[in-house]
């Protein structure tokens, strides 16, 4: 029998510096107006100078190690999904398990772009369900603003930086086939076009340039792929788990532009406070998101054990995923 995993905790943290538009209005050429009516962020959080991704990943990790009760000796693995690592290599889930003086378990970094914490939770998952894994710290920051092109106001307005973080573990109580009313992630689901990397992406890199790069977006047609792939990927969650939509207690979606979590809740038939929304105030954190999200929804008791609650991400890759959970 397959052993079932569980978010036994989380945590999550955000850099003290606030950005508003009117702020960045002074030195980009927009306004609060158009940023607020096209993607619904009002601010978003930017890192000091100095303060690196790793600094954000083990912030939300000990947050989330202390809301599990987990002792760092008994992490098996630590996931962090970043796009934004603090340098090529190591893995900036080495400098976690460093910071956090892990004597055992193995630390690994994964790329999947804004999808990054679904991926890593996917991967978290099927380690523990295979057995090779009994703790996993999975970890998604981002300092996003280091990659993004201030002059470009078609991208640089839409993104922030913050971590969040979970432990997931075995539950000795739940095996396989118990069904999806018991505790658990149910199932993850992870996709990726490959053909479309031209529509977001950093126009640099070790290999090709030997630059770190900008961020390059063809917003509208992000926007008309993400829309479609949600839609198809929460069904692909919910018919797995032979469950409907009217199951569903909480969406805890990527958080890249209010109009898509409006699009993906309206054909969920959820109402908006069933939607988990931080973008208003985070704007997008990339990997980070939804791990900030369903924190900030945990601790102040909209989510409750023996709910379910559905994840869904989408980003440069393309890539998209989802996840559903029994709290
Ligand atoms: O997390 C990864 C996934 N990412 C996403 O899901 C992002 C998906 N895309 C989007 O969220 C939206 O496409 C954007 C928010 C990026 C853009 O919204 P849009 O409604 O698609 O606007 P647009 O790109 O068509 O731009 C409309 C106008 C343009 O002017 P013209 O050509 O119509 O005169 C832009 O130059 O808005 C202009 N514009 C701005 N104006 C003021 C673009 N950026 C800004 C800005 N301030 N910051």
């Amino acid at each position: 029998m397959m052993q079932r995993s569980y978010i036994a905790g989380c945590g999550s943290y955000l850099p003290k510096r606030c950005v508003t538009n009117d702020e960045l209005s002074e030195t980009v050429d927009t306004t609060d107006e158009w940023i607020v009516s096209r993607t619904g962020i009002k601010s978003r959080h930017i890192a000091a100078d100095g303060e690196l991704t790793s600094d954000l990943a083990y912030e939300a990790a000990i947050r989330a190690l202390e809301h599990s009760n987990t002792d760092p000796d008994d992490i098996d693995l630590v996931i962090v999904a970043t796009t934004t690592p603090d340098q090529t290599f190591p893995a900036t889930a080495t400098k976690v398990q460093a910071r956090l003086k892990m004597k055992n378990g193995a630390a690994f970094d994964i790329q999947a772009v804004c999808s990054g914490f679904i991926y890593a939770l996917s991967v978290a998952d099927n380690f523990v369900r295979a057995g090779q894994a009994k703790t996993v710290l999975v970890i998604g920051a981002e300092t996003f603003s280091r990659i993004l092109d201030w002059e470009d106001r078609s991208t640089c307005v839409l993104f922030g930086d913050g971590a969040g973080a979970v432990v997931v573990k075995a539950d000795p109580e739940n095996s396989d086939g118990i069904g999806a009313n018991a505790r658990g992630i149910l199932s993850t689901h992870l996709h990726s076009d490959g053909k479309h990397a031209d529509l977001l992406y950093v126009d640099g890199g070790p290999s090709s340039t030997q630059t770190t790069g900008h961020v390059r977006m063809v917003g509208k047609e992000v926007f008309r792929h993400a829309v479609i792939n949600l839609a198809a990927v929460v069904d692909e969650a919910l018919n797995a788990n032979g469950l409907e939509r009217s199951d569903l207690d909480w969406l805890v979606p990527h958080q890249a532009n209010k109009r898509i979590l409006d699009s993906t809740a309206r054909k969920l038939g959820l109402s908006e406070d069933r939607v988990v929304i931080t973008v208003d105030r985070h704007a997008n954190t990339s990997a980070a998101s939804i791990p900030l999200a369903l924190d900030e929804a945990v601790k102040d008791g909209r989510i409750q054990a023996g709910q379910l609650i559905l994840l869904e991400a989408m980003g440069g890759g393309l890539t998209w995923g989802a996840s559903l959970i029994r709290w």
